[in-house]
């Protein structure tokens, strides 16, 4: 514990320089783009938990209730003694409804990139499972991982990537995560990854444009979170949230939109905005479960499994690193 304490100090001073030259990236760039990630401060993540009690916003509560319906399946599937790498940390909820339903995992590690996030989503699972090991890891699912060696009462490694957040990875940034996850499972493991999946553009559209205006509110708060972090001096009257669906692209993008001609101060530098002009802050892409297939087979991960709810709207999907004739 003590490892991840002080990592977060120093993490913390590199942070403020290494967001400030992101962020000035992307509003250098043409158009311009700030990564979804920097949704998520303390205000941010409890708005994201306010979306996800919206009625349009299926996603969260539809995967759910995959988890509970379908536990028992997932759970052979997984198998027993199995070691659970979670890439991200979330709120907890749907790894509390996983680990109930294996079968004696040996070994439960998140990757998290936020020392916080990763120490706060810990606390309710250290009380519900006292007997579980946790490994926990400090570190980037996108990048090559590095994890504890793993304990040899497990017999295989899973790797659970709920939620969708595959989707806000365009189709090269999800092939690397892919690449990691085959790298972290080897041939004998696998993954369970949650993928929304394609449907009518209303329906796609409505999620990402509550009537509450919660998400819009979500979308806002990036521009209010970098103004604490790195100084920019965003007027949030002054812009508008847009979520609209790329049918051909399959992906929902999200925009803030700038409602007048205005300049934005970072560090010394200005950025010009121009009335109407879009600045993208979120890819969330939606596939079929044979493009997600598809996409899979190019990391070496073998779709097994997908359990989906009645409707089809959302799938968790088992992909195993063994692939048919290759692999042993
Ligand atoms: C949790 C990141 C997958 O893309 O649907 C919700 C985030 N953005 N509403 C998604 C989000 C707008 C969400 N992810």
């Amino acid at each position: 514990m003590n490892a991840i304490l002080l990592q977060s100090a120093t993490d913390q001073l590199d942070d403020v320089g290494s967001m400030a030259s992101e962020v000035a990236k992307g509003l250098s760039a043409s158009p311009k783009q700030l990564p979804s990630k920097f949704f998520y401060d303390a205000e941010g993540s409890r708005l994201f938990e306010e979306i996800c009690r919206q009625p349009e916003y299926y996603l969260t509560r539809t995967e759910i209730g995959i988890l509970v319906r379908f536990g028992g399946d997932i759970a052979r599937v997984v198998g027993p003694h199995s070691r659970i790498v979670e890439f991200g940390s979330g709120s907890g909820v749907k790894t509390r409804l996983l680990i109930r339903s294996l079968a004696e995992p040996a070994v439960y590690a998140p990757v998290e990139i936020s020392p916080d996030a990763l120490k706060e989503s810990l606390v309710a699972l250290r009380r519900e499972f006292p007997g579980l090991p946790i490994t926990p890891v400090v570190g980037d699912f996108t990048q090559p991982l590095r994890l504890p060696v793993s304990s040899s009462i497990a017999r295989r490694t899973v790797v659970f990537f709920p939620g969708s957040t595959i989707g806000n990875f365009d189709k090269a940034g999800a092939l690397r995560v892919l690449r990691n996850i085959r790298g972290t499972v080897g041939s004998t493991g696998g993954a369970l990854v949650g993928i929304d999946l394609r449907k009518d553009v209303a329906q796609t559209e409505a999620a990402y444009n509550d009537a509450a205006g919660v998400t819009a509110r979500f979308t806002l708060n990036m521009l209010a979170h970098l103004n604490t972090a790195v100084g920019t001096d965003f007027d949030l009257t002054r812009f508008a949230h847009r979520a609209r669906y790329n049918v051909a692209a399959g992906r929902i993008e999200t925009y803030l939109i700038s409602l007048d001609d205005q300049t934005v101060l970072l560090q010394g530098a200005t950025y010009k905005f121009k009335r109407d002009e879009a600045m993208l802050v979120e890819y969330s892409h939606k596939y079929t479960i044979g493009e997600f297939e598809a996409l899979a087979a190019r990391a070496a991960l073998s779709l097994r499994n997908v359990w989906t709810d009645d409707l089809k709207r959302f799938a968790i999907v088992y992909l195993s690193g063994k692939r048919p004739g290759v692999d042993a």
